[in-house]
């Protein structure tokens, strides 16, 4: 295990830059898997190089596509929709959830017996979620819940009903994935999530209807025979956005500006509860590319920040945001209120029990509950006191996290493996070296 340990000791100056962050890691997953289904050459620029996207990449080696590397272009020539592979193939999905579900999706046409493997974080994660419904089109799987576990697909899968409840993006996808290899049509109702798969299979031609009320999509989907190559150029992941709009929000007198950012209304929850907090943000450049929004983040230090009873309809779209929002909450005046968030718990870490654990070592009164979070603001608080964060389960965003409490609060800091951004990140420090 890497222990490589980060140190901060001192607050961040005030600064005043443009930054690019890495590419969207959900845009850079699913490019990658729906590549390898097609028939033809796919070219990417900008790929996120992170080891979530290069496990993808090994995966659908493995599963017979061919991959090349040329500078900040990728090139995939697809399988197609068929595997010609030997039973016991294993597949190793990392660190990531975002692969390994959707690779069940996929490998539902799978005939052969392959086993799914992830590391230590992935292995304690629900994969009960996919395996339900993927069992409706006529897999089979060793285990229902837990990885490691053998999927065995079958020649022709059978369309299904289904209604997805968690408004997992993984979920929806994984079964979209597995509906577009039947011979049918597939209905599912989706509570609302990140909308990238269905914007993309528009981009790749593939029929699919979509009937949105509300809080739920209606999601009608064909078999098909054949998918077309996608040329993509992928933009800015706001999930890596978020850390830097926090802590220039938190650092005095400070102002930043992020470029070609990835804002899918589907992804943006974090912006629309920061503005509620009262802080200074807006998008600038705002364009369509490819159907998906992008737009650059102009954001400027906050000095007014106020607490927020967080409407649970911005839960989805800021999943992946709530450790940041919550140090923005550390620093409001007022109590503010996140509820209905037990599905943070099921992230690489149990997220809302480490939000509250770093709350506490940073001395801020919070209760927590099993999928709720109360934070006591306060506007000028600041840490005089020893922080080590153990980060057990190599968590990037609970790193991250850390690092700009450390940059805005103060204290003296210790934080374990750094190696953890390589998942999603990995020049976050790269880029916080010159904005300090
Ligand atoms: C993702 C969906 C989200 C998110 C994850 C990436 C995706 O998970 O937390 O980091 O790319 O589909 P859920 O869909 O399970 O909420």
């Amino acid at each position: 295990m890497n222990k490589k340990i980060f140190k901060i000791s001192k607050k961040i100056k005030p600064f005043k830059k443009k930054i690019f962050v890495e590419s969207d890691k959900s845009l850079s997953i699913r490019w990658v898997l729906f590549s390898s289904m097609s028939s033809g050459k796919s070219v990417a620029l900008n790929l996120l190089k992170s080891e979530d996207v290069l496990s993808a990449i090994d995966c659908i080696k493995k599963l017979g596509s061919k991959v090349k590397f040329h500078n900040n272009k990728c090139e995939i020539i697809g399988c197609g929709l068929n595997y010609n592979i030997k039973n016991n193939l294993i597949l190793n999905s990392g660190n990531s959830g975002t692969l390994g579900r959707l690779l069940l999706g996929l490998l539902i046409n799978s005939n052969k017996k392959i086993k799914l493997i992830g590391d230590r974080s992935l292995s304690k994660r629900d994969f009960s979620r996919v395996t339900i419904p993927l069992k409706k089109f006529g897999a089979k799987f060793s285990s229902n819940s837990k990885l490691p576990l053998y999927i065995k697909g079958l020649k022709n899968p059978k369309p299904i009903n289904y209604f997805e409840k968690k408004g997992s993006a993984q979920v929806k996808t994984s079964l979209i994935m597995a509906a577009l290899k039947t011979k049918g049509l597939s209905k599912i109702k989706a509570k609302k999530s990140r909308t990238h798969t269905e914007i993309m299979l528009k981009n790749l031609k593939v029929p699919i209807k979509i009937r949105k009320t509300k809080n739920y999509d209606y999601i009608l989907i064909n078999g098909v025979k054949k998918i077309s190559p996608l040329s993509y150029n992928i933009p800015g992941d706001i999930s890596s956005s978020a850390f830097f709009l926090v802590l220039t929000i938190l650092s005095k007198n400070s102002e930043l500006l992020i470029k070609n950012v990835n804002i899918n209304p589907s992804r943006t929850g974090i912006i629309k509860i920061l503005k509620r907090m009262r802080a200074n943000i807006r998008i600038i450049n705002k364009k369509i590319y490819k159907g998906e929004s992008v737009g650059d983040i102009l954001v400027k230090s906050s000095n007014n920040l106020k607490s927020i009873n967080c409407p649970t309809k911005y839960n989805t779209s800021a999943i992946d945001e709530f450790l940041v929002i919550f140090l923005v909450a550390a620093k409001s005046k007022g109590i503010s209120y996140f509820k209905n968030l037990s599905e943070l718990n099921h992230k690489e870490s149990p997220r809302l029990y480490w939000g509250s654990k770093i709350l506490n070592l940073m001395g801020v009164k919070n209760i927590v509950t099993n999928d709720s979070i109360k934070i006591y603001g306060n506007p000028n608080l600041k840490i005089k006191r020893k922080i080590h964060i153990k980060n057990y389960l190599k968590d990037h965003r609970i790193f991250m996290m850390s690092v700009i409490a450390g940059l805005t609060f103060g204290g003296s800091w210790k934080i374990n493996d750094q190696d953890s951004i390589k998942t999603s990140f990995p020049s976050f420090l790269k880029i916080l070296r010159k904005i300090c």
